[in-house]
């Protein structure tokens, strides 16, 4: 860390999520956005002018050699995340990378080992897991609030253009449903449940093999989750936590909940918990808590967590044939 008081970032990739991640790291006092870097220089260029950042790069790989970076955040299609978290970690960096963390559970290992290889802190950027209401609803299911949790029901669904194109339908970016969205549904019932004892997946995809929907029935000891994940139809996006003693439920969209409700006893209970801008804000700042504290991973989405949700991801890419 060059500044005692600030978080170095550098960004890779400036598409959709880029943006969305830099304006709010506007928000953070505490985060420096001191360097970005595309394939298009002129792209970045004006990004950089765009979110104060002094620096803007032609390469991801002149990005990893800056000496004033502390932290890249890779918002990149999914197939390139393992190789540019790697030399990014090998040049030196701490690494928050997008999210699904690789196509392969063997990537996301090679992944993790390189974070402990090279002794820097490395994320999957699942913001969910910060969101201030997330993170009190699993607090309090830990605590036994409503009870032992028997039923997860949670979906992610929007609808896309397939001839308006993009990394979402192409099968060599790593598109579909599945990697794209399917990742946080499961991300919930792995939370709240752990590792499934049976999972059953169905999809229906394009010509190309790129699932278009994607359900998921996970089976435990006692317990189920039904998920789903669409890019061809709309849906409410709640998620419903079931419990003996009461159910909670997340408000849409749930991955991103400004809040949440919990009914017990026929009596509902209201809580509102907005996140600090878009949300992303909420996971910068644990990468800036972890990479003070000298952590490599952080407690609440740990390497093995990730490698967890990753294997589950990949069962169901097995039984659905996905062509990646
Ligand atoms: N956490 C969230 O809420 C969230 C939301 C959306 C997406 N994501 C994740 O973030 C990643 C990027 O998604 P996005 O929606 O931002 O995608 P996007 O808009 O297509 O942007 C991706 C960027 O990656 C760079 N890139 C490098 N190689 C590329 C290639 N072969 N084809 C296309 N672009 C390439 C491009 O930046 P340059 O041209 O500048 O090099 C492009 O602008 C995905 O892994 C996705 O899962 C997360």
């Amino acid at each position: 860390m060059k500044n005692k008081d600030r978080i170095n970032w550098g960004i890779i990739g400036l598409g959709n999520i880029a943006n969305q991640f830099a304006s709010d790291l506007l928000l953070i006092e505490e985060a420096n956005l001191v360097a970005v870097a595309s394939r298009n220089f002129v792209k970045a260029n004006d990004f950089a002018k765009q979110y104060n950042c002094q620096k803007a790069y032609d390469s991801y790989e002149a990005l990893f050699v800056d000496d004033q970076v502390d932290i890249v955040y890779i918002a990149t299609p999914h197939d390139s995340h393992a190789e540019l978290s790697i030399k990014a970690l090998e040049s030196g960096k701490h690494v928050l990378c997008e999210k699904p963390l690789s196509l392969s559970y063997k990537d996301a290992v090679r992944m993790t080992e390189a974070s402990k290889k090279y002794n820097r802190f490395f994320m999957e950027a699942f913001w969910t897991r910060f969101m201030p209401s997330v993170k009190e609803v699993l607090e309090k299911v830990n605590h036994g609030i409503i009870g032992e949790v028997n039923y997860v029901k949670a979906d992610f669904a929007f609808y896309a253009d397939e001839a308006s194109g993009g990394r979402l339908f192409d099968k060599n970016l790593g598109g579909g449903a599945l990697y794209d969205i399917g990742v946080y549904p499961l991300f919930l019932s792995y939370i709240l449940l752990g590792i499934p004892k049976e999972i059953i997946a169905k999809s229906v995809c394009n010509e190309n093999g790129i699932d278009l929907q994607t359900s998921m029935i996970l089976n435990y000891e006692n317990a189920q989750a039904i998920l789903n994940a669409s890019i061809v139809s709309e849906s409410d996006m709640k998620a419903v936590i079931g419990g003996t003693q009461g159910h909670i439920q997340l408000n849409a969209p749930w991955f991103m909940a400004d809040g949440y409700s919990i009914v017990k006893d026929n009596q509902e209970k209201i809580v509102c918990l907005p996140n600090l801008g878009k949300g992303y804000t909420h996971e910068a700042i644990e990468c800036h808590d972890c990479i003070r504290n000298n952590q490599m991973e952080s407690q609440f989405w740990s390497h093995q967590n990730s490698l967890e949700l990753s294997k589950i991801v990949e069962e169901i890419k097995l039984q659905i044939k996905l062509p990646f």
